[in-house]
């Protein structure tokens, strides 16, 4: 279905836990999320119908997310279920990795065809920083996991001013010799990095002047793709803050307390608790329709006061 402004919206990110393992620091507030109550949180049940009637309206795309998904519990059967449903094309996980390795192989036989990781530096100690106790070597296990069993991985990595640009160049050289896509994204001001420094948001146009190798390789969702001749794989750029891609939107956002968020950084929320099958189709139509133009951070400011991991990115 299209909304307001034409744009076909075919995506829908769903976040079903606002709980994580680590802390990014970006992402989440040092002390953790107060529990949400067990009846606050939405039930795995209940995405199931919800994502049935989203597949009604021309959602053909879901991508779990968090907090951290894979903490949640039933989370597999949850991607098994999703996928049985008629028009639902692709099933896409974020996580950090932490805890894949143990549940790659369930995943894939539960039709997960895609997995994205943030990963932000390569070094143990800065990794340690910026997730506030992060093991590295676990997420780099559940990265290996993942590409041993054929799944199409891409890494995200925030560039944060005065804390990863030296990572890019290693980061970038993951791509030599694995068909993947590493990219980098313009840390934007929401939540936990509301009030941080002006320093720490830089451009992206930093990655370009790092690395001049890069040729431009085409455009991927919300990513402008580059590549080094001869590498296996590509990079990808986010620029959200200095090339605005709101005009290409195409996705919505299920929280995992429930409400229908049509922009990342919009206020309005719609609450899907409770309702009727009908009155849920009215909502979701609703909330395709009316989603925003776009977000507010050319002139500075986000509208939503959720922090990233009760969001899901
Ligand atoms: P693909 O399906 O592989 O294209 O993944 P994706 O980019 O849609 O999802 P992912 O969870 O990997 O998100 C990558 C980053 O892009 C996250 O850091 C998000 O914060 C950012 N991002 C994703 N969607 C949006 C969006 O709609 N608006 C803005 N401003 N940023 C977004
Ligand atoms: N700015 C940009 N990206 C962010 N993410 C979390 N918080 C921010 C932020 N403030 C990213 C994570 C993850 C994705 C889902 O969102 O690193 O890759
Ligand atoms: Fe879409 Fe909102 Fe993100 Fe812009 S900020 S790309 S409208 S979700």
């Amino acid at each position: 279905m299209k909304d307001q402004y034409n744009r076909e919206i075919s995506y829908m990110r769903i976040s079903v836990t606002d709980r994580c393992n680590y802390r990014c620091e970006y992402c989440m507030p040092e002390g953790g999320v107060d529990k949400c109550e067990h009846d606050e949180i939405i039930s795995l049940e209940e995405i199931v119908r919800i994502v049935k009637s989203a597949a009604k309206f021309g959602i053909k795309k879901i991508r779990i997310t968090g907090g951290e998904p894979l903490v949640r519990k039933g989370i597999v059967h949850l991607c098994e279920e999703i996928g049985k449903i008629s028009g639902i094309e692709e099933i896409c996980i974020t996580t950090n990795g932490s805890l894949l390795k143990d549940i790659a192989k369930d995943l894939k036989a539960a039709g997960v065809n895609r997995i994205n990781f943030s990963l932000d530096t390569l070094d143990p100690e800065k990794y340690k920083q910026i997730t506030r106790w992060g093991n590295l070597e676990k997420t780099l296990e559940g990265i290996k996991a993942a590409i041993d069993l054929g799944f199409k991985i891409k890494i995200n990595s925030v560039l944060i001013g005065g804390f990863n640009e030296e990572d890019v160049v290693k980061l970038i050289d993951l791509t030599k010799d694995n068909d993947i896509q590493v990219r980098f994204i313009e840390l934007m001001k929401i939540g936990e990095t509301r009030n941080w420094d002006e320093s720490s948001f830089i451009s992206n146009t930093k990655v370009l002047e790092l690395v001049p190798e890069l040729e431009e390789y085409g455009v991927q969702g919300v990513a402008k793709t580059y590549k080094i001749p001869g590498h296996k794989g590509t990079v990808g750029l986010i620029s959200p803050v200095s090339s605005c891609f709101c005009e290409a939107c195409n996705r919505i956002r299920l929280t995992s307390d429930g409400k229908l968020k049509s922009c990342l950084h919009s206020k309005g929320e719609i609450d899907l608790n409770n309702l009727s099958d009908l009155e849920l189709d009215e909502k979701m139509q609703q909330a395709i329709y009316e989603k925003p133009k776009s977000h507010h951070l050319d002139e500075g400011y986000t509208e939503t006061d959720r922090s990233m991991n009760r969001i899901g990115g």
